[in-house]
């Protein structure tokens, strides 16, 4: 008996322990905030604002309060959700005002990780990825204030919302950023209009509701949340779980603060003393947004005259834009099929702004466009060619190209011109270039082994397809990393193709213009300037060692000797040592055959005489293990060396056009 209550007191005190230990907190700013654990691009400012991310692409920014909290009240003999209440404020600034969208916004989350594996930027805030987007051993919940429309990936209802979250960024609840000024009217609120937003988000435990609302800093808390969402947590979330926020920036890229934070277990989050927020740049005025009204009663007289003066200036720049859309047409192009009309090309990249820019490449800048009548995302990348001699020829080509259909290929869905700018409009890709999966540090997320095979079988039937079997045989001529792109299910999709030709058109047939990529141009190529299908797969070859090996095909740090990575590959397969060459990122985790026979392949493609290269349908069968690649076919030693193999000596600047490689044409 004595034992038994003895047992029951201490079960007591220590349940008691555990609910009273501090799970409330508040942050008035983040100035000397030790219990904050930050990663990734988030720092706080000198003013004591959070930053998760600055404008720069790519980047993920997390912030956590650094202690677990255990939510689950292990009085009960069932272990019971807890409720709690957070509010925070925050604020989202483009980083130039009147730009086009940035990207992609925030999350508060509560995650068993403050640095979630397999996690990405962009549109996964850094919280999740595609490789584990909706699993349920995600254990994540978010609320997502998101700024960039997603519909295909996640089905997002447009891009300025808010969104409940359950392991997966296909969110549960969601509307579209706003706040109830009484219980029937809403009224809209743009999350990136660099004002200091609150939000409020409270679980009850009991009923098991979610509720999240917003508003402006100079509105109180509305009566009813925005979002109001009937959900068992008990079955999402952990025993012990981080509390925090995580951001991100894609291709496109705002900067994203917290400016106070309070939370509090099973009561009201604690009010924020909203004078105590801290300034941030890009704020009005430096400060919280209270007490605008003196500015905008004088601004009001000013207005008037400011009014006309808009008014002039509009009228002035609507007849300009008009002339900036206005087609020029020669008679030529009325007859070519597939032409895009320049002012729909304008309106989608909002006159193609920086911006948009998804990245640029050897032939010019790719953007990012959404088609104004259909509403579909489109990549529209802009050649700029300052000779109009090939042009014609080259759209006459597009004609048949756009002809072109094959899962592996990135379609190409027209052209434009537009007096010396060639204007190509391709299928959008939400993954961006293999190219920067395999060298971009700021990456969390390394393609393993099978992905990358994957990738590498979908390009090699592409090219089949461009080789063998369509009508005519098209020689791609730049196959490499940053020409794979990646579509939403990470399929590889090789693009470009055809473009180089417009490079070789019209130009003086005595000098010898190689098109291509330092490190993937065939040694024959760059005697006799002519690609051939042999080319391509010779080109092929480095791009397989270059994603198993995870290095480029030149890469000026490697040790010495080893500046060509076809060099090295070889060095250790004749010391027996093949495998040393794979991707450390890879961290053994690979079927050793299947990769060993990929590397001898990479080899056999890279051969320096044409002859000896296999054709794209034999490395097909390789891949797919219709056939098997007997080691003993590859020579270990080669007469040549690499460097030559690859044109690199004996052409030093003779190209006519070379594009580096290193840029990204991300669509
Ligand atoms: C942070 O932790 C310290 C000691 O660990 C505690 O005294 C302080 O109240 C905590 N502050 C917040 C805001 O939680
Ligand atoms: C943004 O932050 C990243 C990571 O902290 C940094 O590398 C980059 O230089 C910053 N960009 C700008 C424009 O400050
Ligand atoms: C979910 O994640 C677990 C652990 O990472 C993994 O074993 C499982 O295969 C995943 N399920 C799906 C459907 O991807
Ligand atoms: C909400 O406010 C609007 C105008 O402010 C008013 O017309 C409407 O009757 C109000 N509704 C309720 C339920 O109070
Ligand atoms: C959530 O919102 C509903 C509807 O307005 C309200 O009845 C309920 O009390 C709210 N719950 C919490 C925990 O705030
Ligand atoms: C929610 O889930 C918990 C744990 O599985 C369970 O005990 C509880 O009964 C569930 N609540 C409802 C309303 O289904």
């Amino acid at each position: 008996m004595a034992t038994a209550s003895f047992f029951v007191f201490w079960s007591f005190l220590f349940v008691n322990l555990l609910q009273f230990q501090s799970y409330d907190f508040i942050f008035n700013g983040f100035n000397k905030a030790p219990n904050m654990t930050l990663n990734g691009a988030s720092l706080v400012t000198r003013s004591g604002a959070l930053r998760l991310t600055n404008s720069s692409a790519n980047l993920i920014g997390r912030a956590f309060y650094t202690s677990p909290i255990r939510l689950f009240n292990t009085q009960s003999r069932r272990p019971k959700l807890s409720s709690f209440s957070t509010t925070f404020v925050f604020a989202i600034v483009k980083p130039y005002e009147g730009s086009g969208g940035g990207g992609h916004g925030l999350v508060f989350t509560l995650s068993p990780s403050k640095q979630p594996r397999r996690s990405w930027f962009a549109q996964y805030f850094g919280l999740l990825g595609p490789t584990n987007n909706g699993n349920s051993s995600n254990h994540v919940f978010a609320i997502e204030f998101d700024t960039v429309y997603d519909m295909a990936l996640f089905g997002d209802i447009n891009d300025n919302h808010v969104g409940i979250d359950v392991n997966s960024f296909r969110s549960v609840a969601s509307a579209p950023a706003s706040y109830y000024l009484n219980g029937t009217n809403k009224k809209e609120m743009r999350l990136e209009s660099g004002l200091p937003i609150q939000a409020w988000i409270d679980y009850n435990g009991e009923n098991e509701v979610v509720n999240v609302s917003i508003s402006p800093l100079s509105v109180p808390k509305p009566s009813h949340p925005l979002l109001s969402h009937k959900m068992n947590l008990s079955h999402v979330l952990q025993e012990s779980m981080y509390l925090g926020f995580s951001s991100s920036t894609g291709k496109l890229a705002s900067f994203h603060y917290i400016l106070g934070w309070s939370f509090s277990m099973n009561g009201v989050a604690p009010p924020l003393d909203l004078h105590r927020i801290p300034s941030f740049p890009g704020s009005q005025s430096g400060s919280s947004g209270l007490g605008k009204k003196a500015i905008t009663i004088g601004a009001v007289s000013s207005a008037v005259t400011l009014l006309l003066l808009a008014i002039v200036i509009s009228t002035f720049v609507y007849m300009l834009r008009r002339a900036k859309q206005a087609e020029v047409l020669e008679d030529w192009e009325l007859d070519c099929p597939h032409r895009f009309r320049y002012k729909d090309l304008y309106v989608a990249t909002k006159g193609f702004k920086e911006i948009h820019i998804l990245g640029s490449g050897g032939f010019g800048c790719v953007y990012k466009g959404v088609l104004p009548n259909t509403k579909e995302e489109v990549a529209i990348k802009r050649v700029s060619h300052n000779s109009k001699q090939g042009v014609k020829e080259f759209v006459a080509e597009i004609a048949s190209l756009g002809r072109l259909r094959h899962r592996h290929l990135v379609h190409l869905q027209g052209w434009c011109k537009r007096n010396a700018d060639l204007l190509l409009v391709y299928d959008y890709m939400p993954n961006g270039s293999l190219d920067t999966f395999l060298f971009d540090e700021e990456k969390d997320l390394v393609l393993n082994w099978p992905q990358r095979f994957k990738i590498l079988q979908g390009i090699a039937s592409a090219l089949l397809y461009l080789h063998e079997e369509w009508e005519q045989v098209v020689v791609h001529r730049d196959v490499k990393a940053n020409n794979v792109l990646l579509d939403a299910d990470m399929n590889g999709r090789l693009g470009d193709f055809g473009l180089a030709k417009l490079y070789e058109h019209g130009k003086n047939p005595s000098t010898t213009h190689v098109v291509g990529t330092v490190g993937y141009i065939a040694p024959e190529l760059s005697r006799t300037g002519k690609a051939t299908a042999s080319s391509d797969v010779f080109a092929y070859g480095a791009l397989l060692l270059e994603v198993t090996c995870g290095r480029r095909p030149i890469d000026p740090n490697a040790p010495s000797g080893l500046l060509l990575l076809l060099d090295w590959v070889r060095e250790c397969r004749q010391r027996g040592q093949i495998l040393e060459a794979v991707d450390p990122k890879m961290e053994d985790l690979y079927e050793k055959e299947e990769v060993e026979m990929v590397l001898i392949l990479g080899l056999l493609c890279s051969q320096s005489t044409p002859e000896a290269r296999p054709t794209i349908r034999q490395v097909t069968r390789y891949l797919s293990g219709n056939d098997k690649l007997a080691k003993t076919d590859v020579p270990m030693e080669f007469t040549d060396t690499g460097s030559e193999n690859f044109g690199f000596r004996s052409f030093p600047s003779s190209f006519g056009v070379i594009s580096t490689g290193s840029l990204t044409g991300g669509r």
